[in-house]
């Protein structure tokens, strides 16, 4: 068991819906347990710079459905540098914290594994990305929601490319993961989802011809409308280009849809939120145990345990069931090119 007096939290990188009800979680089991909680805004530059703020009961009331982060976010290039984390870790030191907390992607974590040359209090995090990227943890906080998001989007474009008979090619985020490609392909009734999982950028113009062959075919059965779902940082020149390029090769016109940030934002999902409630409380009684160095995660349903190396030492894989039912079964060519 730990002693503690004061812990400290922020929230850092993409922000994700659900980090607010994370937050609130945090501050009102703390509160439970009668410790004290400051928040350090702007992420990790917010620690450098000591941006603090105290957070009581207060400041978490109404914002469990806010989408963002109260203690606002931004990526820290600093904390690769030994000055950026001794100026963290000093911070902490000052403000007497005897524990940390982050809530963010795997380069937050990277960023709390290297603090702790310098920082001796306890430290954890909780998986906020909307990517879903993070290993051994089934969801992140922000994913259920970015999801959901998208897919709504899609299904309007749907209406309007059955209207046009047209071709849309949509890009979704998630870096350099296709969780949010997938799910929302499969969701969707995609005519194609191409993804990191299923497609190797150096081959794009064999994958062109394939689409352009298809698009074709869908065209000439009448199909109403052709949904290409294709993941960010991916096809070279992006979605833009990937529609000039059908427009090149085969006169075929699509229409291209770059989905970007409204994936980050509103309201979190019920599920978004009771994930973050179960595991900012989990953060804080893993604190008060004497655990350190772990990210708190959810397997099948319940709260477990990751030490933080595991959690950034490979990126979680998209469901090979899951790609297998959309390339062999589900994805245009899949039913049609027998
Ligand atoms: O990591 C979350 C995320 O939204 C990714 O899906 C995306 O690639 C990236 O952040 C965008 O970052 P920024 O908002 O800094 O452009």
């Amino acid at each position: 068991m730990a002693q503690l007096t004061k812990i400290a939290v922020l929230t850092s990188g993409g922000d994700a819906p659900g980090m607010n009800a994370a937050i609130r979680a945090i501050v009102i089991a703390a509160t439970h347990y009668n410790i004290e909680v400051m928040g350090f805004l702007h992420g990790y530059n917010g620690l450098i710079e000591n941006e603090a703020v105290q957070l009581s009961l207060k400041d978490v009331n109404n914002i469990i459905h806010k989408g963002g982060t109260i203690l606002k976010s931004a990526r820290c290039p600093a904390m690769l540098s030994e000055k950026g984390l001794k100026q963290a870790a000093n911070t902490l030191l000052k403000e007497q914290i005897d524990a940390f907390i982050v809530i963010g992607g795997d380069g937050s974590f990277s960023g709390l594994i290297s603090l702790q040359q310098y920082y001796s209090g306890l430290v954890i995090g909780i998986p906020g990305t909307i990517d879903n990227d993070l290993d051994k943890t089934d969801f992140t906080i922000g994913f259920n929601t970015a999801v959901n998001t998208a897919i709504e989007a899609v299904d309007k474009i749907r209406d309007t490319a059955n209207a046009f008979e047209r071709v849309f090619v949509i890009e979704l985020m998630g870096r350099q993961s296709g969780h949010i490609t997938f799910n929302v392909g499969i969701a969707c009734g995609a005519e194609r989802v191409i993804s990191f999982e299923n497609f190797n950028p150096e081959k794009y113009e064999i994958k062109l011809k394939h689409l352009a062959q298809e698009i074709k075919m869908a065209q000439r059965d009448k199909y109403q409308s052709y949904l290409i779902i294709l993941a960010e940082n991916l096809w070279p020149g992006g979605a833009l280009k990937l529609v000039k390029q059908l427009k090149e090769y085969q006169s075929i016109d699509a229409t291209a849809c770059i989905l970007g940030h409204i994936q980050r934002g509103g309201s979190p999902v019920a599920k978004d939120r009771i994930l973050a409630t179960k595991m900012g409380i989990a953060a804080v009684q893993k604190l008060i145990e004497g655990k350190s160095n772990l990210m708190i995660g959810e397997k099948n349903g319940l709260i477990c345990e990751v030490s933080l190396i595991d959690a950034v030492k490979h990126q979680k894989t998209v469901n090979q069931r899951l790609i297998k039912a959309q390339e062999n079964i589900l994805a245009f060519n899949a039913q049609h090119l027998r």
